[in-house]
């Protein structure tokens, strides 16, 4: 039933084999508010996303604390697939700091919007450019890949923001990213703004995006990003972050394959074990109605969505579950109709026999609304009442 999908609808304008993922779960997802990981913690995430087949995982900032510089060292030296990456600002402590750490890539950021060169950094553009380059070509001279962020790119000026891009990839970088760094952005800004930069920059360049999520378009603009040009996403599993977060690695990922087509090395089917995972470790339960990986992302109540499903789920399901790890679950409670309570008693191993059926369908339409959720121990236990009346 659920066989190969027609041809794309859209494709990137950029041709790229593959879109790059770029995860930072264990750094800027670890900076969400009341979230402490312990080394076995982050060590443990970054082999699930080693074997995900995430490409990039930012392990953490090492300058910042001997938990991140031991994360990126051991993971540097554990994983098989991914290349690890260490943060680092644009300074000679923090760059020999993550070279110590054995990244294999050094991810050197400096802001460049007017609001933080101002009160932040107390820089000007001129100051900020020469130590943009003079950070690249230090970082690159441990014979590291680099990539580069203009911190607030998204509420820089333009042209300045092009220069200063220029001027690092002539220096050395081999990524460049554009952050929404407080997420302002709207998707067709955001499509916009990397065309534009690309327009800048010499052909091929690695674009890489990173959106956080304050007014919830962390996905669609990461989305309108590779619309854009972008042929890297930056995200973290679950959208964990600061603050709002940061564009949901599932969500993207999802997005990328199922409605444009592209690919990336992810394996799709890890999605939902990894999800759960992180969310463990990060002590957050997920929203139940949080796409792909939520627990509602493929469960169905209503009769007539039961009915639907249960006959070809295509009717009101956009994916497969098992596509991205996830099962299908069909819920009792008072929108059910019949097809479900079958459903639910055949896969408890009951004989649904018409009787039955009514009468465990009326039952929980009585119950439903005092019980809150109707459990499979709930159902049970209608069962096992219609069996004693009847043998009264
Ligand atoms: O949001 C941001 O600007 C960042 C940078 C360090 C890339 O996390
Ligand atoms: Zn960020």
């Amino acid at each position: 039933m659920w066989e190969r999908r027609g041809p794309p609808v859209w494709r990137s304008e950029l041709i790229v084999a593959r879109i790059r993922v770029f995860d930072t779960t264990l750094r800027d997802g670890e900076q969400m508010a009341g979230v402490e990981l312990s080394l076995d913690d982050k060590i443990e995430i970054a082999k699930a996303l080693d074997e995900l087949r995430v490409d990039l995982i930012e392990a953490g900032f090492p300058a910042s604390s001997d938990i991140d510089f031991k994360s990126v060292l051991f993971t540097a030296r554990e994983v098989s697939h991914a290349k690890v990456v260490g943060l680092a600002r644009a300074n000679k402590r923090d760059i020999d700091m993550a070279a110590e750490a054995e990244a294999h890539v050094i991810h050197v950021f400096i802001a460049t919007s007017d609001i933080h060169m101002k009160y932040k950094l107390r820089m000007t553009r001129e100051e900020v450019l020469q130590r943009a380059v003079e950070a690249v070509e230090y970082a690159k001279s441990y014979g590291v890949e680099v990539l580069f962020s203009a911190e607030d790119a998204t509420r820089s000026d333009r042209e300045f923001l092009a220069q200063v891009y220029r001027a690092v990839i002539e220096a050395g970088a081999k990524y460049i990213n554009i952050p929404d760094t407080v997420g302002v952005m709207l998707p067709w800004e955001m499509e916009d703004l990397v065309r534009y930069i690309r327009s800048k920059l010499p052909p091929n360049v690695n674009i890489d995006v990173h959106c956080h999520n304050d007014f919830g378009m962390a996905t669609a603009n990461t989305i309108a990003a590779v619309r854009g040009g972008a042929n890297g996403v930056q995200v973290t599993v679950n959208g964990f972050g600061e603050r709002a977060g940061n564009a949901a690695l599932e969500e993207v990922v999802a997005t990328l394959h199922f409605k444009m087509g592209l690919k990336t090395n992810i394996r799709l089917e890890k999605l939902y074990e990894v999800s759960r995972l992180v969310a463990a470790k990060f002590g957050i339960k997920l929203p139940p109605n949080k796409p792909i990986v939520g627990d509602n992302a493929f469960a169905h109540e209503a009769g007539i969505h039961v009915h639907g499903v249960l006959s070809n789920p295509l009717t009101y399901e956009p994916i497969p579950p098992e596509a991205v790890g996830a099962k299908r679950r069909i819920v009792l409670g008072r929108h059910s109709g019949k097809h479900a309570v079958e459903y639910v008693l055949k896969h408890l191993g009951y004989d649904p026999t018409p009787d039955l059926v009514d009468y465990v369908l009326r039952r929980v339409k009585e119950v439903a609304p005092y019980a809150k959720r109707v459990t499979e121990d709930l159902v049970r236990k209608i069962v096992e009442e219609f069996l004693a009346e009847r043998t009264t």
